[in-house]
């Protein structure tokens, strides 16, 4: 696909597709200064947890290209401090900030401008692994999934919430190369709508058949037979192999179950928290509620009606069929199988 998320131009700079704007508008935005990226993930113009990553990367190498030599230290570790507050939940971008901090950490005896040139080269290395991860997941999953045609996905686990190809939806992509049919039956994802607005248009722009549904319509589509599997990305995997993704995912999980339907989970392992026991240690992050009180800056709750956002829920491994990593394919029991995949776990 020819749409590019995220990249570092020729001048330095950070551009990003402004996924607010889709489906309708496709505008790139250049980005000059590290804070403008921060806030840039904090609003959404990038998002998914990979792409977030990629852009805290950028963003930390960004701001030290910029950083005069006065002072260089103490600045750095204000904007690695100004990324690590933009996202709770998805712990690539901590996984992220944490490689350009070892780099920093090691690289930095050997003078400022090694060092910005150092920063500048993981991040671009992280951003290309990431590729190549989703690629090599992806291949994992079509095998996986071979008999399945009808697929559901939630929210968008694709090349606009990487640094390209996508996660769930490279799984997809990667049946559709090798000549299976496949049809995805995306979930709207109320309120950001990051099934109707972009997972149908990235698929739209690949000729992969896609079919909207509003989330409260999964129960009937699997009940009446119309779902083989589903497959979604993740934000946060606990050692456990809980999984935190977007919200509404716990939800068709356990219709998935009660319908006797695989729900799989694809994602790097760099999405994998060793650090977390079980997802009740993953903080879910709390938004604006006006992304659900109002639609495209209209009200459609009273005024004054309390009204909660919480972005992310925990899906409890119990309800996973599998983990498709780009290091293979993780089955349960998962606390125990997890361990050959993420040292720690
Ligand atoms: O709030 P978002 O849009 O950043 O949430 C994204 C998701 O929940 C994705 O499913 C997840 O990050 C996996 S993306 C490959």
């Amino acid at each position: 696909m020819a749409v590019k998320t995220i990249r570092w131009d020729n001048h330095n700079h950070v551009v990003m597709l402004d996924q607010r704007l889709l489906p309708t508008k496709e505008i790139y935005r250049v980005y000059r200064d590290y804070e403008a990226v921060a806030q840039a993930i904090r609003d959404m113009v990038v998002r998914g947890a990979p792409a977030i990553g990629v852009a805290a990367a950028m963003g930390v190498a960004l701001g030290a290209v910029g950083v005069k030599d006065k002072n260089f230290d103490r600045e750095v570790e204000r904007i690695f401090r100004t990324m690590a507050k933009t996202r709770p939940t998805a712990v690539n971008l901590f996984w992220a900030l944490e490689r350009m901090r070892r780099v920093y950490a090691e690289k930095r005896s050997q003078g400022i401008e090694t060092v910005k040139q150092m920063l500048k080269n993981e991040a671009l290395k992280i951003y290309h692994e990431d590729i190549a991860a989703n690629r090599q997941l992806g291949k994992h999953g079509a095998k996986l999934l071979g008999a399945s045609t009808h697929i559901m996905t939630h929210c968008n686990a694709g090349a606009l919430a990487t640094a390209g190809y996508g996660t769930a939806l490279g799984v997809i992509r990667a049946m559709k190369e090798t000549g299976k049919n496949v049809e995805v039956l995306a979930n709207e994802t109320r309120p950001f709508l990051q099934g109707a607005r972009l997972t149908a248009w990235e698929l739209k722009k690949d000729k992969i058949p896609v079919t909207i549904v509003t989330d409260g319509m999964a129960g009937y589509l699997m009940q009446k037979g119309k779902v083989d599997a589903v497959v979604v990305g993740a934000d946060r995997i606990a050692a456990n192999g809980d999984v935190a993704n977007k919200i509404g995912t716990y939800l068709i999980a356990v219709l998935a179950k009660r319908h006797n339907i695989p729900f799989y989970v694809a994602a790097p392992t760099s999405t994998i928290d060793p650090k977390c026991s079980s997802g009740a240690e993953i903080p879910i992050e709390q938004r604006d509620p006006r992304e659900v009180s109002h639609i495209f800056g209209r009200a459609i709750t009273p005024r004054g009606v309390q009204v909660l956002n919480p972005a992310f829920d925990v899906t409890d491994h119990d309800l996973v069929s599998a983990i498709i990593t780009e290091k293979g394919v993780i089955t349960p029991p998962f606390s125990q199988n997890i361990r050959a995949y993420v040292p720690h776990a």
